[in-house]
């Protein structure tokens, strides 16, 4: 039986709501399924801890991160600090420094739920896009001179290495590899952007050769929203830099259903550092305290944390009674239900029990 150490970073908003909805289901999943322990370490990091100590994290965050097997975290952001003080003081101060360069963030419509495109059929959304998770716009370079005046200048660099472009490209080529139609689509802006973005260009010509078996084409961003609305299906594995990605995904997640399904997987691909899951969505004031945030966009973190431990069959078996769950019809608001967070928690993990009687 193994035995997994696991940070919990709940943090701000709906964070808290959504993590310990995971962490009942998870604990659900090894009580049932008997071939695994897991243990979850609370971490207080967050903006009711910035407002007590003045900083996001301890001073030795990576370190904190390093003793455990993964972070499963929540979301931070809080309407009375400014969201670049909070996000840099936290998630940007995990994801760069502990280089978990692949953000994976797959979406698909489940069952019984409904994409907003007229004409989508199941399984027409069924995607993965790879997310370059250390560079471009989110590198943290750049500055502001002349401050407040009418001549100021401020610069926001996008960086683009060799290295750290070939690792995501090579990373995708695999995704898209080990997946049944091998398709995968670069997106970048090389037509206006003639650095960075022929770079990658560049890069994914040579790395293609690599994986002959893979067919690939290559998309300009706006060119790319355009196509993911009108022929979703002609998409599967997506790869594309650090903001490009970071619009795409909230635009793939609407697409599918809803932000409150989406995923995402913070690797280090390498396996030096302890990677991080966490929904794609972010504090959701708008909702916080209601109790109706939806719970699944986590569940489904957890699944593909359980997966990178190497506990597959638990992570199949979460997804299974994730689906049939929302196939049931028990939904929360944003899937056009009816049922709260604690609702759908508890038909999750009475269908784990149920499902795991079965076998
Ligand atoms: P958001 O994702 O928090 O919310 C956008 C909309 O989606 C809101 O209407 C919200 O109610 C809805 N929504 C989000 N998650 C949901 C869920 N699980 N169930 C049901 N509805 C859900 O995006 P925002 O409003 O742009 O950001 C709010 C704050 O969160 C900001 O401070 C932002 O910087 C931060 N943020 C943090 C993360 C993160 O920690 N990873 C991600 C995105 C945004
Ligand atoms: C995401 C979020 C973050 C990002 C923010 C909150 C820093 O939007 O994970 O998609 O831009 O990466
Ligand atoms: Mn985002």
């Amino acid at each position: 039986q193994h035995k997994y150490r696991i940070a919990s970073i709940p943090a701000d908003g709906i964070g808290p709501e959504v993590v310990s909805a995971a962490i009942e289901v998870v604990q659900k999943l090894s009580e049932v399924s008997k071939t695994f322990e897991i243990e979850f370490t609370h971490i207080p990091w967050g903006t009711a801890y910035y407002k007590e100590h003045g900083r996001y994290v301890d001073e030795n965050v990576l370190d904190v991160l390093r003793s455990y097997d993964a972070t499963l975290f929540g979301s931070v952001g809080a309407p009375d600090v400014p969201d670049h003080i909070s996000l840099w003081g936290l998630l940007l101060a995990i994801r760069g420094p502990l280089q978990l360069y692949a953000n994976v963030r797959p979406v698909r419509t489940f069952p019984g739920t409904q994409s907003p495109l007229r004409n989508a059929k199941a399984g027409d959304i069924d995607w993965i896009l790879v997310r370059e998770n250390s560079e471009g716009e989110y590198s943290g370079h750049g500055g502001r001179s002349h401050r407040g005046q009418v001549w100021e200048v401020a610069t926001e660099v996008a960086i683009f290495t060799y290295v750290g472009v070939e690792r995501i490209m090579r990373f995708a080529f695999a995704q898209a590899q080990a997946r049944p139609r091998k398709l995968l689509t670069v997106v970048t802006k090389s037509n206006s952007l003639r650095n960075g973005m022929v770079l990658w260009d560049e890069v994914a010509l040579k790395v293609s050769k690599d994986y002959p078996d893979v067919k690939w084409d290559k998309m300009l961003v706006d060119a790319m929203t355009v196509r993911m609305v009108n022929n979703p299906e002609s998409l599967d594995t997506i790869v594309g830099t650090n903001l490009h990605m970071d619009i795409l995904s909230d635009l793939a997640a609407a697409l599918a259903g809803s932000i409150g399904v989406a995923p995402s997987s913070n690797l280090d691909p390498t396996r030096k550092n302890p990677s991080l899951f966490e929904p794609v969505h972010g504090s959701a004031f708008d909702i916080t305290g209601k109790g109706v945030a939806n719970p699944v966009a986590t569940f489904w973190s957890a699944a593909l944390m359980l997966e990178w431990l190497g506990e597959q069959d638990a992570k199949e078996r979460l997804m299974e009674a994730v689906e049939n769950v929302c196939q049931a019809g028990i939904l929360t608001k944003d899937l056009g239900g009816t049922a709260t967070t604690k609702d759908v928690t508890k038909a999750v993990c009475d269908e784990i029990a149920r499902l795991g009687k079965g076998k």
